[in-house]
């Protein structure tokens, strides 16, 4: 493994099918879900890891029935609220998604406030940058970063650097390891400039399921 620290990335589903597997409804799923990412950023924080990034909500989650938008908003409140357990850890937490005064965003105050909290209240530390894509996409982002790197200068001076140097976080490193949960094997729009050269995971177990052991098996990938 690099003696750099690593930046590993996750692609969190299967909250749904893991409920519906135990007959429960598919919000239970994402409140196991929000425990198990608990569980996670315990043990990145443990091991080599600089930046962890997790795939939270997708600027096309927001067709899901309103139920079940509400319940992961909820859920996204109490992730960010989490922060004696973040400070105790060193962890600073990170977000990326639309700009909450872009057109289209519908991330409510009460997620934009517990956001702006938990990324104020943890800034000074510096184990880990934990950040969660929230009402986050690929396309979104790299468009925006098209749109503002060639303000200005004209679309044909544009280079690689300056696109990079406008996505919502330039201070991201590029992606090691990108695991994505449940059996699917998309990328779904998740991170698509920042996982050139990533290895890539992917595991039957749901994300709910998800453990430190199953994340020591994705990280010996890197090795
Ligand atoms: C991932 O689990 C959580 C979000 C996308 C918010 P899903 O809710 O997509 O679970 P499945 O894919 O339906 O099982
Ligand atoms: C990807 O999961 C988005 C998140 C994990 C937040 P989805 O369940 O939304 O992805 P698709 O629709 O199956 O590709
Ligand atoms: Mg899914």
């Amino acid at each position: 493994m690099a003696d750099r620290k690593l930046h590993v990335a996750c692609i969190m589903d299967g909250n749904g099918r893991w409920a519906r597997r135990r007959g429960l409804p598919r919000t239970a799923g994402h409140t196991a879900g929000e425990e198990a990412l608990a569980v996670i950023t315990r043990a990145a924080g443990d091991r080599n890891i600089g930046w962890l990034t997790v795939f939270g909500f997708s600027t096309e989650n927001w067709i899901r029935p309103r139920a079940e938008v509400r319940h992961i908003l909820a859920m996204h409140k109490k992730l960010f609220g989490r922060l004696d357990e973040l400070n105790e850890n060193d962890v600073r937490v990170n977000w990326i998604g639309r700009r909450f005064d872009e057109p289209g965003s519908r991330t409510p105050g009460y997620v934009q406030r517990a956001i702006k909290r938990a990324i104020d209240d943890t800034a000074g530390n510096t184990r880990m940058v934990f950040t969660v894509a929230f009402d986050y996409g690929g396309r979104a982002e790299l468009t925006r970063a098209a749109q503002l790197a060639s303000s200005g200068r004209g679309a044909a001076h544009v280079d690689p650097k300056q696109i990079s140097d406008a996505l919502y976080d330039p201070s991201l490193p590029d992606v090691d390891l990108l695991i994505r949960t449940s059996g699917e094997t998309r990328i779904s729009n998740f991170l698509l400039w920042q996982i050139n050269g990533a290895k890539v995971y992917f595991t039957e177990k749901t994300w709910p399921d998800m453990t430190a052991e199953e994340f020591d098996r994705a990280l010996a990938v890197l090795n």
